[in-house]
């Protein structure tokens, strides 16, 4: 894992120099909150399988209302749509969006907007983002290349609702440190484990301004780390192959899949026994579906079972063989939390190698949340690379951050102009 740190940094460096690097550190133009925006504020959130619109009150004193909020699916279950996939268009995406915006946003005087928009943008300012390329197996059309500003402003007008102005566009790891720096200044990282993976941190003298400000690192494009034959496996078989190497080692877009893969290697070498051919079937089993698995400690282990007759339709596996993929199951997950650890441990090292001061690490996402184990292994992690100098980090889970992150990147941008 030092070793991961020490290539990470270097990378960053490179990457912050301008030279060749897997890292892209997108500036964002925001540093850190003061902790006194305020203003009713409408937030989007999106970057995952849902939008999320909130309507959020910042009182100017740490503290955050959320007055309303929508969500929804961009893929329906039934199959009615699917705003992810290449036979959508930008504009069907956008103008759903802004349809979810319009129920949440009170009619009369303008509202402020803030728009996590999570995949690799190039910003040129605070609102002008332009997306590089599509990630998490995202195909929409006509968006990569396109400012995401100017297709939500377009939609909102479409939907009746010019109102509503963007203000700030912003990675959703920035959104998480944001909405935690909001009331802990010694917030310095941001990062998300959920269906993708990615870091930000604040960078205490960016090269174009001097002042502090917060760089995506857009990390899941990391590509120091050896990669196993299933990880070069699933990588070929995806939809962009050779990029996002760690994302697709340690996001939950792929950690079912990676499980899959080690499992059907163990059915076809004769240690699993298994006539079933949905193991042969590409994601058959999510990452969510092997949460369970991860926490089984039943003596039959049916949490096991359940999930083989269930996703593969396996059945009458003996006690070795669940064990087995329980261990696959693990084995995945813990790689996973301690691939990104290294990495946060690799901006720890660039920021402040001697870790003479206290850093806060902002997380938010559905690995960190919820994944049995994931929490405690970046923590035996982070204390196993800095040991005693461990105790200066703490790591907080930034609940809802990314959107409340996007409200406070708006309000900043407004009181600023007034
Ligand atoms: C995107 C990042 C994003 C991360 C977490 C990655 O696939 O490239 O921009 O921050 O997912 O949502």
């Amino acid at each position: 894992m030092r070793d991961i740190a020490i290539c990470f940094q270097h990378d960053m460096c490179n990457g912050l120099t301008g030279k060749a690097s897997s890292l892209k550190l997108l500036p964002s133009f925001l540093g850190n909150p003061t902790g006194r925006e305020q203003g009713q504020v409408i937030a989007v959130d999106f970057g995952g399988t849902n939008v999320r619109v909130l309507l959020v009150e910042l009182a100017g004193n740490g503290q955050v209302n959320i007055i309303d909020k929508r969500s929804a699916l961009l893929k329906d279950k039934n199959g009615k749509y699917d705003y992810t996939a290449a036979s959508a268009s930008g504009l069907e995406l956008f103008d759903f969006i802004a349809g979810k915006i319009s129920e949440v946003a009170p009619r009369g005087g303008t509202y402020p907007l803030g728009h996590t928009f999570s995949f690799p943008c190039r910003q040129h300012g605070v609102n002008e983002a332009v997306l590089i390329s599509w990630t998490k197996e995202f195909k929409t059309s006509g968006v990569e290349g396109r400012n995401i500003g100017e297709l939500l402003q377009a939609a909102l007008k479409r939907k009746g609702s010019s109102h509503v102005k963007s203000l700030a566009i912003i990675n959703d790891t920035t959104g998480t440190l944001l909405s935690t720096a909001y009331t802990d200044t010694a917030t310095s990282i941001g990062s998300i484990c959920g269906t993708g993976h990615n870091t930000c941190y604040l960078e205490p003298c960016h090269p174009l301004t001097g002042q502090p400000m917060i760089i995506n690192l857009e990390s899941g494009n990391f590509d120091g780390i050896q990669q196993t034959e299933y990880d070069r496996q699933l990588d070929q078989a995806s939809e962009r192959f050779g990029s996002q190497r760690l994302e697709k080692m340690a996001s939950g877009q792929y950690l079912g899949e990676l499980v899959r893969l080690i499992v059907h290697k163990l059915a076809t070498d004769g240690h699993i026994n298994s006539a079933s051919d949905r193991l042969g079937v590409p994601y058959s089993v999510s990452t969510e579906d092997i949460s369970p698995v991860l926490a089984d400690e039943s003596p039959a282990l049916d949490a096991v079972a359940n999930m083989a007759a269930r996703c593969w339709g396996i059945t009458g596996l003996e006690i070795g063989e669940l064990a087995a993929i329980r261990a696959a199951a693990r084995l995945v997950t813990k790689r996973s939390a301690r691939l990104v650890a290294a990495t946060w441990a690799g901006v720890l090292i660039k920021i402040d190698p001697m870790l003479t001061r206290r850093h806060t690490i902002a997380v938010d996402g559905s690995l960190y949340e919820k994944m049995p184990g994931y929490k405690p292994h970046l923590l035996e992690a982070i204390s196993e690379i800095f040991s005693q100098n461990a105790k200066q980090i703490t790591i907080k889970l930034s609940k809802d951050g990314s959107g409340i992150g996007a409200a406070i990147a708006a309000a900043t941008v407004c009181n600023a102009k007034s």
